[in-house]
């Protein structure tokens, strides 16, 4: 058994109001409270974190943002800075999902400025990475996630990332039902190690949190959590209702 604190997350995606948000993130501490031995983070939309952050504060919980802007601050209508998400109460930026990826065409290079903006800022970046359903049909999982983590964390040192969440994500996985098996995740999870090993050494790669995302459940998550390499997990749709999120954060 690895000695790496499991850190189980919540994306909200864009879904909740600031009432709901509220409301979901009050229950969800009630029920989660007690959990120790667990990092606990859940990620509102822009919109509810300033709220959802005033509950959150001095709990078990921390609060994540889903996206960043990779400047300071300036003329860039619409985008929200690191020190923004710092005033509400963030922990945590999530960087580079699949569906930013995908949907807004965000690239690594990009996906690069916004791990640093997020380092620099002492925020905790949580770096996406995953295949789609075709790129694992013609054999080339591991070459997609070999150039996102390479192309992603570009031009650091180790000792910058030693705080640095990385999820993997398989994209089919993803809203679908259609987890990955164990053995499935656990290879990539392993390949990621092994990767950030060669670019940034082992002590890092011994200690780096690995989370798996797409479709994670209460009925499957201990099963997950069993994989040497899986150290959390990233949870979208089973994150909505309290109940259900806190029964995959009680998963022991
Ligand atoms: P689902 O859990 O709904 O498959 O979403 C996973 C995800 O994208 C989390 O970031």
């Amino acid at each position: 058994m690895n000695k790496r604190t499991p850190l189980i997350a919540g994306n909200w995606k864009m879904y909740k109001g600031c009432r709901q948000a509220v409301e979901t993130a009050k229950t969800l501490l009630e029920l989660a409270s007690e959990v120790k031995d667990v990092d606990i983070m859940i990620a509102p939309s822009f919109t509810s974190l300033y709220l959802v952050g005033n509950i959150l504060k001095n709990s078990n919980i921390k609060l994540g943002a889903q996206n960043i802007c990779y400047q300071k601050e300036g003329a860039f209508t619409g985008e929200i800075s690191t020190s923004m998400l710092l005033s509400c109460g963030c922990r945590y930026v999530i960087v580079g999902h699949s569906e930013r990826r995908e949907i807004f065409k965000e690239i690594d290079e990009n996906i690069n400025k916004k791990i640093n903006a997020v380092i620099n800022s002492g925020l905790i970046p949580v770096l996406c990475v995953g295949e789609t359903e075709d790129q694992r049909d013609a054999g080339d999982t591991f070459k997609i996630l070999d150039k996102q983590m390479e192309l992603g964390l570009k031009d650091f040192f180790a000792e910058d990332l030693k705080n640095l969440v990385i999820a993997y994500e398989p994209v089919w996985a993803i809203g679908t039902g259609k987890t990955a098996t164990d053995e499935q995740a656990q290879e990539s999870h392993k390949f990621i190690r092994e990767k950030i090993e060669a670019q940034f050494g082992k002590s890092l790669a011994e200690t780096i949190r690995i989370l798996y995302g797409g479709s994670v459940k209460p009925a499957n998550i201990k099963q997950i959590m069993n994989m040497p390499d899986i150290d959390g997990a990233l949870v979208g749709g089973a994150s909505l209702d309290a109940t259900t999120f806190s029964e995959v954060i009680k998963y022991k």
